[in-house]
């Protein structure tokens, strides 16, 4: 017989628009289905969910991620940040530098994950390892309200855009000259992502791109193309669509891709150390 020790399992909304926490389960026992299609289903409704007082080695991570889907391979070009143990298991940490040892401060602007990918993550999970005293939070937006609340002729005029998606943008506002490089060595095929993303788990429509790596909006130039996504997140950042995720010890916090932007917060004291394990869960192709 298969024990579980999941009927403890609490689900309790952060705030109506967005967010979710989740309690009394440790993701290292065995889970039951209908526990998993519980969290998925809370993934999906609350854009972002915090599953509360983990213990995880990278393995244990990557076994818990796996609830969630089939984990999928990261930014090829960063394989050196893969725990050895686990390789579908990166590190990301405030120490990390570029080839000059700059410190470099990956998704300080409002984005999805890995738009330049055909296939890009539906879920990105991460695991608290190291936290500053303060400060250090992660922030996800639900684009779907966002979406649902700009004005119909606005709505009109971005339903059918396409963004044109490349491994970093010409007009990136963050200066990357490690991703310049691979860039200029691998000329990446441009990938076409939909402006307005519908999610097939719920055929909800939600606000979709990364604008580091939109290099034009297609039929707009490149400068016209960021004034418009600078546009709709000064409308998307509605403090009640925003989960602003404070982090503690043992958190696994996960949000939805396809419904959300998200950035780091780089407002801690730098000499503080922040680093966490991440996953990201295999999606499908954006419609
Ligand atoms: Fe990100």
């Amino acid at each position: 017989m298969t024990v579980t020790m999941t009927s403890a399992m609490k689900i309790t909304k952060l705030s109506p628009h967005i967010g979710a926490e989740v309690t009394g389960i440790d993701l290292r026992q065995p889970i039951d289905a209908e526990t998993r299609r519980r969290l998925n289903e809370a993934v999906v409704e609350n854009i972002a969910l915090v599953v509360r007082d983990q213990h995880f080695d990278a393995p244990q991570f990557l076994a818990a991620a796996s609830l969630f889907g089939e984990p999928s391979e990261q930014d090829p070009n960063k394989r050196r940040y893969s725990v050895s143990e686990a390789p579908l298991v990166r590190v990301v940490s405030s120490r990390h530098t570029d080839k000059n040892g700059n410190r470099v401060k990956p998704g300080a602007r409002w984005h999805t994950d890995h738009t330049n990918m055909e296939v890009p993550p539906k879920y990105t999970i991460l695991y608290a390892l190291e936290l500053p005293e303060s400060g250090g939070n992660t922030n996800v937006a639900n684009t779907r309200a966002g979406y649902e609340s700009l004005p119909e002729d606005l709505k009109k005029r971005i339903d059918g855009m396409q963004t044109v998606n490349v491994y970093v943008a010409s007009v990136a506002k963050h200066h990357d000259t490690d991703r310049e490089a691979i860039q200029a060595t691998i000329k990446p095929k441009p990938i076409l992502q939909p402006l307005v993303r519908t999610n097939p788990d719920n055929g909800t429509k939600a606000i979709y791109f990364h604008p580091n790596k939109t290099e034009n909006i297609v039929g707009m130039d490149p400068e016209a193309s960021q004034a418009l996504l600078d546009e709709l997140v000064e409308r998307l950042l509605q403090p009640q669509f925003i989960y602003s995720h404070k982090w503690r010890k043992g958190d696994m916090f996960l949000w939805d891709n396809r419904s959300s932007l998200h950035k780091a917060s780089f407002d801690y004291d730098p000499a503080q150390h922040r680093m966490h394990y991440r996953v990201h869960i295999k999606g499908e192709r954006a419609i």
